[in-house]
């Protein structure tokens, strides 16, 4: 630790640990190790919640947000229990070090040398250290954190088992009752094992008996554990059997895996389960009617289109369908049957109940409430949350549900109200997480032979091939999915000390100073919604419906409402401005607007909870640069200005492109603290724009010459920190007649600024500015994507910095196409005119209407379009032809054809077709034609150059 007292005369510390330099490569890395399934942070385990921070990247953001000055790397790193306790010094390099290494066959751990960080608590001696140092800095105190929109409240758990006082709010229910488990009964009630079993065993029981008679087996000794579901739909042409399956897969292996192969006679369909092995044998379980969302009727060949198919749905026009059983016998073995009658009586029979039984007849019916970015369930007529069972999995829920009411009043007479209410949340997480593999939502997994958990997209979309889980089987039901939530919970209770305690509140958080005190949080460490990314609130509403018949009498403040609050939300959802936007505000706008001043409004809140010298540290991730100009207003309105920014890695990529590398997966922390005596002195844009420019190209050289292991993509989401902090320093910043320049405006510029370091750094051919916009657009999104697909608005903003407008060229240059909320670059198959019909002058060339660029011009607009033609004419007519088609155009000595050919050359994957004819279009007597210079680039190369990769 530092020697020096940063503490000033009111007694708070003029700076912060996060306010200085901090060893994020070694943080870094453990976060990404955090993010390997089975190493998660045990509040995950409870439930699931969304948009989970690595405890690393947690842990770092608590503790260095108060603690005071500087603090050491390796104190810090020993701290957060990275590394090797016999290692004295040096613990970040081991990181790194162990990093690149090739890891052998053990565990990640086993390579490390370390056990995971997540599991190790700091000791006694440890925590009692730190608290001597944060009360010295502080006052005499201990400082409190503030999590405001906590979710399931990863940072207040780290804050409190570091000793640190915590107050934790959350808007939505399902995590506040994973809070109350984690942060309230974990520290107050402690361990509730055994009893917590017994009664998991007793409601098990119960509800097994009850279910068993709709979950039939001819064979005594097979217990069913899930079956493949689907829907038979009538065709609309012949009115035979049509099953919504698109593969016949039940589960894969090594040799092949288990099918079901249909056999389809007199329009309808009999189902048998086959053996496939991967040698041989001439059945394809991949020839299923269902392709794309279109299905081709098994009988008569006639396809039935998505929408037909969708409304049927809707109707209520189909009949569930078992078509594969997973069963496991006494002695354990498993293995999969066909579905048959047994279990389609099984489904009548529990259709039956649900029709007669008075109970079970509004059982779950409150209203689905979720817009079309959710895949909203109500296209497809599950218009109550009670639709997206079939009625064998609503009698399963409410057979769980009513063996839970019937130890319910035992459980309250047996314990004090708080364990009594500790064990029920408890048991209800436990039921609340088993429901999550029970649903019309669930995919059948193939590659894993049983079901997913509803939310594998973070959406509520109806799956065609679904699972019917039998919950009171023991693997993968009710009692597997309770022992993860009990040893969880337990887990969580070994790892607090003494005297722990959180604050907890169910509120809004523009609304917290109605709960506590001004001046009464030392430091806010907020984890936002992130923009548009998730839909936390419709998305929870079919856990929320299912604990409300749980715990409504013991928790009524948390499910006091009849659904999840969606308009005090913070996201920026433009489906539910659907119906007020008009031609002035788009829903776009709308809901911009509203994350704005929710997010303000929360800020504000802080600033008023925060003591003198309290600090905000605002982790954040978002590619969409409008995420990040509506998020930083907000903390700028809120009289915030941000004192420093780190990049960090806190996110698993959430796409997987091409070739599994354009995933931007870092955050930004951002250290705001109060802006003093706020002036009103604006500041000229002309006058800070090189400045943020600067900024931005520092970071990136500053990142890039760390050897940080991060993305091209990312080093400028990076550069977004360094960008703010100048802007918010600035702030006001208008242009000359006085108008408000925003965020986005800075943002932009770092953009450009780090777009131009990128290519300084990675593209060895000189001159690239001298060639025309779009084809330096072409390269750079090649550049620095690696891939052919970008998200759409980074693409218009690598535009900006490129000079190009990508929505004005693209009908006429035809050089991307739209592919969902991403952009697709196309090569010249997709843009180029065939030169052999044009030659042959086809009165009806049907290539000259569809494509842009004719090869037999003489002259191109754009460079790309002569590359792209001659790659054409290559591919179409041969060397020779190319090398006539070069010459007659004179390119020999065209620097700019020269400099666009070899760009592309540095730039295309190694696998790219591309890629491939422009090889041979510089060798051979093509090459020996235009004598291009190619001593900088590697024509052997494997693949993209990449900062690093995760070994
Ligand atoms: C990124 S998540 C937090 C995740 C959290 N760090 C964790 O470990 O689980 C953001 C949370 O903000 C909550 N939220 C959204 N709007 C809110 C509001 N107005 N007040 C309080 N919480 C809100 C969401 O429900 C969500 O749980």
């Amino acid at each position: 630790m530092s020697e020096q007292s940063f503490t000033d005369e009111v007694g708070v510390p003029d700076t912060v640990a996060i306010e200085s330099k901090l060893p994020l490569n070694a943080i870094d890395i453990e976060s990404q190790k955090d993010m390997e399934s089975g190493r998660y942070h045990s509040l995950r385990s409870l439930h699931k919640w969304f948009a989970a921070r690595p405890t690393p990247a947690v842990r770092l953001a608590v503790l260095a947000s108060v603690y005071p000055g500087e603090i050491d790397s390796d104190e810090l790193l020993r701290l957060m229990k990275i590394g090797p306790k016999e290692l004295d010094s040096g613990l970040a390099e081991f990181v790194e070090n162990k990093f690149t290494e090739e890891k052998g066959s053990g565990t990640l751990d086993d390579h490390y040398g370390y056990p995971n960080p997540n599991t190790q608590s700091p000791t006694k001696a440890e925590i009692e250290k730190l608290q001597g140092t944060l009360r010295e800095a502080w006052g005499g105190e201990l400082p409190t954190i503030l999590d405001p929109t906590a979710g399931r409240g990863i940072i207040p758990f780290e804050a409190i088992r570091y000793g640190l006082p915590a107050k934790a709010n959350e808007l939505n229910p399902v995590p506040s009752l994973i809070l109350k488990a984690g942060l309230e009964y974990a520290p107050k009630v402690g361990s509730l094992d055994p009893d917590i079993r017994e009664w998991r065993d007793k409601i098990h029981e119960t509800a097994k008996e009850n279910i068993e008679p709709y979950f039939p087996t001819e064979e005594p000794d097979r217990q069913i554990l899930n079956s493949a579901l689907t829907y038979i739909i009538q065709c609309d042409s012949c009115g035979g059997e049509m099953p919504l399956v698109s593969k016949w897969w039940l589960n894969k292996d090594s040799d092949g895996g288990d099918a079901i192969k249909p056999t389809y006679e007199n329009g309808s369909i009999q189902y048998e389960h086959v053996r496939v092995e991967n040698q041989g044998g001439s059945y394809d379980p991949e020839d299923a009617p269902l392709s794309g969302r279109d299905a081709e009727c098994p009988h008569c060949g006639v396809v039935n289109e998505k929408g037909e198919i969708r409304e049927k749905i809707h109707e209520g026009e189909f009949e569930y369908s078992i078509y594969g059983v997973n069963y496991e016998k006494e002695n354990g073995e498993r293995g999969y049957r066909a579905g048959g009658e047994i279990d389609q009586e099984a489904l009548s029979k529990a259709k039956e109940r649900v029709e007669s039984d008075f109970d079970i007849l509004t059982f779950l019916s409150e209203p689905v409430d979720v817009s079309s970015r959710t895949n909203d369930p109500t296209s497809y007529g599950m218009d109550e949350w009670r639709d997206i069972f079939t009625p064998r999995q609503l009698v399963v829920q409410y057979e769980f549900l009513a063996a839970f009411e019937k130890y319910k009043p035992d459980i309250l007479s047996e314990y004090d109200t708080e364990k009594a209410h500790a064990l029920l949340s408890i048991l209800t997480l436990a039921a609340s997480r088993s429901m999550n593999y029970n649903t019309r939502l669930n995919q059948w997994r193939d590659s894993r032979g049983y079901g997913s958990h509803i939310f594998t997209d973070n959406n509520l979309s109806l799956k065609r091939m679904s699972v019917d889980n039998n919950l009171s089987a023991p693997r993968r039901g009710y009692k597997n999915h309770s022992e993860h939530v009990i040893d969880a919970y337990e887990t969580l209770v070994s790892y607090l000390p003494e005297n722990a305690t959180v604050d907890l509140s169910n509120l809004d958080a523009a609304d917290l100073s109605s709960e506590w005190e001004a001046g009464s949080v030392d430091a806010a460490v907020v984890d936002p919604p992130y923009y548009s990314s998730i839909m936390y609130a419709e998305l929870s509403d079919v856990f929320y419906v299912v604990q409300k018949e749980y715990l409504e009498d013991i928790h009524p403040d948390i499910y006091s409402s009849n659904l999840t609050d969606k308009d005090n939300e913070a996201v920026a959802n433009p489906y539910r401005f659907e119906e007020i936007a008009d031609d002035e505000q788009s829903k776009k706008d709308l809901a911009d607007e509203h994350y704005e001043s929710k997010m303000g409004e929360i800020f504000t809140e802080i600033q008023e909870l925060l003591s003198p010298g309290g600090v905000m540290t605002v982790m954040f991730t978002h590619r969409e640069m409008d995420a990040w100009d509506t998020l930083t207003s907000a903390l700028i309105d809120a009289g915030f200005t941000i004192t420093a920014t780190h990049p960090i890695k806190t996110e698993m990529g959430d796409r997987v492109g091409l070739q599994g590398k354009a995933s931007a997966d870092s955050s930004i922390f951002l250290v705001a603290r109060k802006r003093e005596g706020r002036s009103d002195e604006r500041t000229l844009w002309e006058d800070v724009q090189d400045d943020i420019r600067q900024a931005a190209r520092d970071q990136a050289e500053e990142i890039l010459d760390s050897g940080y292991n991060i993305s091209k993509t990312d080093t400028a989401i990076a550069a977004y920190g360094p960008t703010l902090q100048k802007y918010a320093e600035e702030y006001p910043v208008v242009n000359k007649k006085g108008e408000e320049i925003r965020p986005r405006e800075a943002l932009s510029q770092a953009r450009e600024a780090v777009t131009g370091v990128l290519a300084e750094r990675f593209l060895k051919t000189d001159g690239i500015e001298q060639i025309d916009s779009l084809s330096r657009w072409y390269i750079l999104s090649w550049l620095i994507y690696e891939n052919d697909t970008i998200p759409y608005d980074e693409a218009r903003q690598l535009g900006v910095a490129a000079n190009v407008d990508i929505d004005n060229i693209k009908r006429s240059t035809k050089i991307w196409g739209k592919s969902g909320k991403d952009i697709q670059l196309k090569d010249h198959t997709g843009r180029v005119q065939d030169i052999v019909m044009l030659k042959s002058d086809s009165a009806d060339n049907p290539s000259s209407r569809k494509y842009p660029v004719n090869p037999t011009d003489t002259r191109f607009t754009y460079n790309i379009d002569a590359v792209h033609s001659a790659i054409h004419v290559y591919e179409r007519e041969g060397a020779r032809a190319a090398w006539q088609w070069l010459s007659d155009r004179n390119l020999k000595s065209n620097r700019e054809f020269e400099v666009t050919v070899t760009a592309l050359l540095e730039v295309l994957p190694a696998e790219s077709d591309m890629r491939e004819t422009l090889v041979n279009l510089v060798s051979g007597e093509t090459g020996d034609y235009l004598d291009i210079n190619l001593s900088h680039i590697d024509m052997t190369k494997e693949g993209q150059t990449e900062l690093s990769d995760h070994q």
